[in-house]
């Protein structure tokens, strides 16, 4: 039986749109729960990085699919906790995490995370990642392919316009310039995209909870996740 003060460790899997703040809750839950939190949209924009840099990704965003799959064996993708807490996107040993975010990565990563290898590659190596449990994993795919037997899934949605005001303020703190608009087309492209790849698409996993959380203030979304937990662990 489960001690009250040991609680089993679960596997918590937060989907959902482009710039939904899915990462900013998936963080926060982790920290406040004492898990693992992966940033499973940040392994495919350092593969998307790798590719570009390699000449792998022509100027209209076409990638080099067979190229690419080549190449996954030379690309080591881990993250370091940075002495202020933050989480930080390391690509062959060298902090990638600023420029992972750029616009130029943003409008190619759909195109390098529709290849089927790559999705392979990266499931296998979240897979690894959860395989103790006791982790908040967030992307497109997590709760309907990557662990579909997570105890917790979350779909998170918000209107487009919310979410590239939201990223649009996120790039402008990070000191990234871009318009409202380059945004918006970019959010709304990556969700196109995203749904209609043939290789395991953004879908809401059946079992999931949906939250819209265009009205909700971060603590009103820390106070909705941990309710979920404590439920999900037996707590309440
Ligand atoms: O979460 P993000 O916006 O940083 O993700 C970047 C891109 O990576 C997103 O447009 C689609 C892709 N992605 C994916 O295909 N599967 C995931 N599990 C996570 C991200």
């Amino acid at each position: 039986m489960n001690q009250p003060d040991n609680p089993r460790r679960i596997i918590i899997a937060i989907d959902g749109y482009s710039s939904s703040g899915k990462s900013t809750m998936a963080k926060s839950l982790a920290r406040a729960i004492g898990y693992k939190y992966v940033d499973t949209g940040a392994m495919y924009r350092a593969v998307t990085l790798y590719a570009m840099r390699n000449g792998m990704i022509s100027d209209n965003h076409a990638a080099d699919a067979i190229a690419i799959e080549k190449a996954l064996p030379s690309i080591d993708i881990a993250f370091s906790i940075m002495p202020d807490g933050s989480q930080h996107t390391i690509l062959n040993g060298e902090d990638v995490e600023d420029q992972i975010r750029r616009m130029d990565v943003s409008d190619n990563v759909s195109p390098v995370s529709a290849i089927p290898a790559v999705r392979h590659h990266l499931v296998k190596q979240q897979q690894a990642f959860g395989s103790e449990r006791g982790i908040v994993m967030d992307g497109r795919d997590i709760g309907t392919t990557v662990f579909p037997d997570a105890e917790l899934k979350i779909f998170v949605n918000a209107p487009a316009a919310t979410r590239a005001e939201r990223r649009v303020k996120e790039l402008r703190q990070k000191g990234i310039d871009a318009s409202y608009e380059e945004v918006l087309a970019n959010v709304v492209s990556r969700d196109h995209q995203d749904e209609t790849r043939a290789e395991s698409p953004l879908r809401r996993a059946d079992d999931a909870v949906d939250l819209d959380n265009s009205g909700m203030s971060i603590p009103q979304q820390d106070a909705f996740l941990i309710n979920l937990y404590q439920e999900r662990i037996g707590k309440k």
